[in-house]
């Protein structure tokens, strides 16, 4: 097939790259002239592992292209992809000026039949809209089918996660463009649910609001695990096996951050509120996250009295592991509050450093994870990274001025953390000694 990407962002660039990796023609196109160029020139704009490879391959095989025009895409392609930004707006709900920018560039450039897709996170009924405002725009009078195609690939794991999905979902107002979407992701081999637009529509709020539901969840649950001695890992662990729970999204964190969930949350509560429904599951949900935060700043407040000038050095500024993207991440917001109770920081993140720096100034960037605790009065660790499991312990231990640790993550075990003499302040576990 030959398909047109609109946005090259990490669902549209992922998609593309995909697409054309499985055998389809494909041009990404986005208004950002920089960022087309580096594209053509063989950089990737993001940290994802394995996107490099396949865009440099799928790119010298003359599968994917990169260009500025949607002209140019719309015209040389029979199915276009939305794959643009919809960023929260001040009360929460979802700006989708650039959805209606790209429909009416879209209905401009178009000659012939074509099907358009929407692949960003929309509120339902978004895709009646699309498909009215092509049809207002489009001189030439041609049809249009639109449909809804949401995406559930996760930052870090994207490009595995868009090869090997557990679902597709197609929502459609009319049979015609489903062939086509079916031929597009055969060669996925997974399942495909073609359902109405307004239920697919829906089911990208449903499920990530469900998940961030479970990271509230056992959050919640680590709560009472502090209060009364239990384990929060030992409780996941046993509820998680039960298949109609599952033991994914159950690991207790300092929070959940990320483009997607803050904002999916406040989008859904804030749709379901112009349908008539308060979510008060929701709400309850974003609560849970926000406190979570400040738990665990109180704990290091607890325990280190007075931040001013106290060295503490932070692992991982990433919203989450694999990723350089800070973009409401809970490491990055916990550095803001030590900086601002005046902590003098060493922070250090496998990819997000570079990110990091313009956001968080006079703060130690090391290069080494070892090497963050030199000297420090506590470490605390922010961002899952696995290889952050593989600290030196030993090394940091004898280098910090306090042997203190707070795990945001889970990451050590108990027993051997005291073994080896630190004050080891974790998530919803405590020592039993
Ligand atoms: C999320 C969804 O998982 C994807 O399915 C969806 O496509 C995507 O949003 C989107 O809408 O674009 P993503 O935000 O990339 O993906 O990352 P997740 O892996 O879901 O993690 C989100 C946050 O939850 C991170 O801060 C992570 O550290 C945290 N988390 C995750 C926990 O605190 N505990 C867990 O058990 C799992």
């Amino acid at each position: 097939m030959k398909i047109t990407i609109i946005g090259t962002g990490y669902v549209g660039l992922v998609t593309g790259t995909c697409f054309a990796e499985v055998g389809h023609k494909v041009i990404c196109v986005d208004c950002d002239a920089a960022k087309i160029k580096l594209l053509q020139e063989g950089g990737v704009p993001i940290y994802e592992p394995g996107l490099e490879e396949l865009i440099q391959k799928n790119a010298a095989s003359g599968r994917l292209a990169f260009r500025t025009s949607t002209r140019e895409g719309v015209e040389q392609s029979d199915v276009i992809f939305i794959a643009v930004p919809t960023p929260p707006l001040p009360d929460g709900s979802v700006d989708l000026s650039f959805m209606e920018g790209v429909a009416r560039d879209i209905a401009d450039a178009m000659t012939s039949y074509k099907i358009v897709v929407d692949k960003s996170t929309v509120p339902v009924k978004t895709g009646e809209k699309v498909s009215e405002t092509i049809r207002r725009y489009c001189k030439s009078r041609v049809e249009v089918d639109v449909v809804s195609n949401p995406e559930f690939l996760r930052e870090g794991f994207a490009v595995e996660d868009f090869l090997k999905p557990d679902r597709v979902v197609i929502g459609v107002r009319s049979q015609r463009p489903v062939t086509a979407l079916r031929e597009i992701y055969a060669p996925f081999n997974c399942p495909i649910i073609v359902t109405d637009i307004h239920s697919a529509e829906l089911i990208k709020h449903a499920a990530n609001s469900f998940l961030a539901l479970k990271i509230s969840y056992i959050n919640a649950i680590s709560v009472l695990c502090e209060a009364s001695g239990a384990n929060v890992q030992e409780v996941a662990n046993g509820i998680g096996m039960d298949h109609r729970i599952g033991r994914a999204f159950l690991d207790a964190s300092l929070g959940f951050g990320g483009s997607c969930f803050p904002k999916d949350l406040s989008a859904f509560i804030k749709i379901s509120e112009q349908l008539g429904y308060d979510f008060g599951l929701l709400k309850e949900v974003q609560k849970i996250n926000a406190q979570q935060m400040d738990r665990f700043f109180k704990k290091i407040v607890d325990t280190l009295w007075v931040l001013k000038e106290k060295t503490v050095g932070v692992l991982g500024l990433a919203f989450k592991q694999n990723t350089d993207d800070i973009r409401m991440s809970p490491a990055m917001e916990l550095c803001h509050r030590l900086r601002k109770e005046g902590a003098i920081l060493r922070v250090h993140d496998p990819q997000a450093m570079e990110k990091a720096k313009a956001v968080l100034p006079n703060v130690t960037y090391v290069s080494d994870m070892n090497s963050v605790a030199d000297g420090c009065d506590a470490l605390v660790v922010a961002t899952e990274w696995p290889q952050f499991k593989k600290l030196d312990l030993d090394r940091v231990r004898k280098v910090m001025t306090h042997p203190i640790m707070f795990d945001g993550r889970n990451m050590f075990d108990l027993e051997e953390m005291e073994r080896l003499g630190f004050i080891y302040k974790s998530i919803g576990r405590q020592c039993q000694s």
